[in-house]
């Protein structure tokens, strides 16, 4: 989704912003565009491009310098991608300009008024009232002009703005859309991502809804809308600059996927108590007492983070036998559900940032529901509305779509349930045996990656399928449900993921030798079934991929993986067929960071 990285100091503003505009790429865009100023200059100089960052900078000239500036990438909402409808939107007299991140609702009804009033309009954007609107108030200090402004707004929004009259500042406001401010030496940064920051400063500071701050080049001070100070303590991040580059793999999504065993060790940490065959997870901020007073847990998340809840609450069923599901929070949000007291809710989202999930925990809170994140950014927006959690400790996830946020969340949620179990009836004998699955994850990870080769062929002879069908049943199939995703994704391959329980129930009607099917069949007490399954889409002349933990005769081809605890086995089965979408999709030459329409972090509705 859009992004927006600022700068104040003394350095030459526009690489700079270029350069933090690059890093913000993944996020998924249209177009770009940057203003810059200083204080000798005399007003704002504004350059956009629809296309990509290197459009932009081809179009920036020699001589555009400046040492304070604003840049942003735009995924187009209201208004097609060009370069009038790029943001930043600039004032009639040149003197206004504005970013912005998210939505404004009533943006036809200001337009139509300011337009009765004879404001002309440039662009198709909802964000360019904002720029109209500042630049009318009669307010004396930027900070009032962009407060003013704010109250008349409904809608979602991260905004940075810049006044040619006040070169010597930036002001920045949130509201449902994450602004965080880097702060340097003699120098300030501001973007909606620390992906843009972290090669300047690792000293941040995360706004909350409801807050706004000015940057200067030595300082900085944030206030609420109304305009109470605030506190601001700058917290340290620990992503490094490199986590963010491709590290020798030819994409992202290669990369990522590769660093599994390593991410899987890193949410393990420091967790296991081998005295009392538990786990330590201290920000849940839930006593024993608490833990056994849950009757219910209920999972929320989006895409790939709701199919890691529903393996979340597989598990915490059968570990904790506490009844638990996961719903999608988008779904969640709008039926007004009915909250319980005695259910935990936990809200799962690698950025932290998405909408849906965000609006479903703070109506969860609004009726009084205690909600814990499950969380891959530190800081996100969701971690720190929720009443405690766990992070999954993955490290930035820059391609689109998610692998090793998936296995790490996944990995979380074995722990949460090993927790809870361990404050109920789990044995001690069953809580070793999870530690000792848990703690061979990262070895056989690593000893699944090494037969990519294999996979890869694999996926040459499936590419050409025009629809493939994935089952599973019980622990198999959110497997099955993610493996499906990940495939439409970055392959464009329609895939659909159905119970093997189901299939004689309709889907047995499309099963012909030119739709593909592949099978979740783990080592545990349904082999039987799943086989049976699979029996019946060879009696139909299917062709069969399995997953399995040993060789499967009615398939076609077995990706073998290793086996692991029945409870844990999801995890690495989900691994393989990460890889499957991804050597489908590289044959099928389609752009794996930033599939077609997708954004890494959905802060809109
Ligand atoms: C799929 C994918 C999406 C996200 C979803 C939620 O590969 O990445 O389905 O999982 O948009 O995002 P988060 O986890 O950031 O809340």
């Amino acid at each position: 989704m859009c992004g927006i990285v600022g700068y104040i100091g003394k350095r030459d503003v526009a690489p700079l912003l270029l350069e933090g505009l690059q890093r913000l790429e993944y996020r998924g865009y249209d177009s770009a565009g940057i203003v810059v100023t200083s204080p000798k200059a005399a007003g704002l100089k504004m350059v956009k491009a629809k296309g990509r960052v290197r459009d932009l900078e081809a179009k920036v000239p020699a001589r555009f310098k400046g040492t304070t500036g604003i840049a942003h990438t735009r995924w187009a909402t209201h208004g097609a991608p060009s370069d009038l409808n790029a943001h930043p939107h600039m004032s009639a007299d040149d003197k206004v300009a504005v970013v912005h991140n998210g939505i404004i609702d009533n943006a036809a009804d200001l337009r139509r008024k300011l337009e009765a009033d004879g404001v002309e309009f440039l662009s198709e954007t909802d964000t360019e009232v904002l720029v109209h609107l500042i630049a009318r108030s009669e307010a004396q200090k930027l900070e009032d002009k962009v407060r003013e402004t704010l109250r008349l707004i409904e809608g979602t929004y991260g905004i940075a703005v810049m006044h040619a009259d006040f070169p010597e500042r930036i002001v920045v406001a949130r509201n449902g859309s994450p602004v965080v401010l880097g702060i340097g030496e003699k120098e300030m940064f501001v973007a909606s991502d620390i992906a843009a920051l972290v090669a300047h400063t690792r000293q941040i500071v995360t706004l909350d809804d409801g807050e706004m701050a000015t940057l200067k080049a030595d300082d900085f001070r944030t206030y609420t809308t109304e305009g109470t100070r605030t506190t601001a303590e700058p917290t340290t991040v620990e992503w490094e600059a490199a986590s963010y580059d491709m590290g020798g793999h030819d994409t992202y999504m290669h990369k990522e996927i590769h660093e599994q065993a390593e991410a899987v060790d890193r949410v393990l940490r420091g967790r296991i108590d081998d005295r009392f065959s538990t786990v330590h997870l201290g920000g849940l901020n839930l006593d024993a007492r608490d833990a056994r007073a849950v009757r219910r847990v209920k999972i929320l998340g989006c895409g790939t983070s709701y199919h890691a809840g529903q393996i979340g609450a597989q598990m915490i069923e059968e570990l904790a036998r506490i009844p638990a599901d996961a719903e999608p929070a988008s779904e969640f949000r709008y039926r007004n559900a009915v909250v319980d007291p005695d259910t935990l809710y936990i809200a799962v989202s690698q950025s932290g940032e998405t909408y849906d999930v965000l609006a479903a925990v703070q109506e969860l809170k609004r009726k009084g529901a205690r909600v814990l994140g499950i969380v891959n950014v530190v800081g996100s927006a969701i971690a720190r509305e929720a009443d405690g959690g766990m992070y999954v400790h993955a490290g930035p996830e820059v391609c689109v779509v998610s692998t090793k946020c998936f296995t790490n969340t996944c990995v979380a949620f074995a722990l949460l349930a090993l927790h809870l179990g361990r404050t109920r009836d789990l044995s001690v004998r069953d809580g070793k045996r999870i530690i000792e699955g848990l703690r061979k994850l990262p070895q056989q990870i690593s000893e699944m990656l090494e037969r990519e080769e294999d996979i890869k062929k694999l996926a040459a002879q499936y590419a050409d399928a025009r629809s493939m069908l994935f089952i599973g049943r019980v622990r198999g199939y959110p497997v099955a449900r993610e493996a499906s995703l990940k495939l439409k994704e970055v392959s464009y391959i329609h895939a659909e993921a159905y119970p093997a329980s189901e299939l004689k129930h309709g889907p047995l009607a499309l099963i012909e030798p030119a739709l593909p099917t592949v099978a979740i069949v783990p080592d545990d007490d349904l082999l039987e079934k799943n086989r049976a399954a699979m029996e019946e889409i060879k009696a139909r002349s299917g062709q069969i991929l399995a997953v399995a933990h040993q060789e499967q005769e009615k398939a076609d081809h077995t990706i073998v993986v290793p086996k692991n605890e029945d409870e844990l086995d999801p995890i690495l089965m989900g691994i393989p067929l990460q890889l499957l979408a991804y050597h489908t999709a590289l044959s099928l030459g389609r752009d794996i960071d930033k599939p077609r329409n997708l954004a890494k972090s959905v802060t809109v509705e």
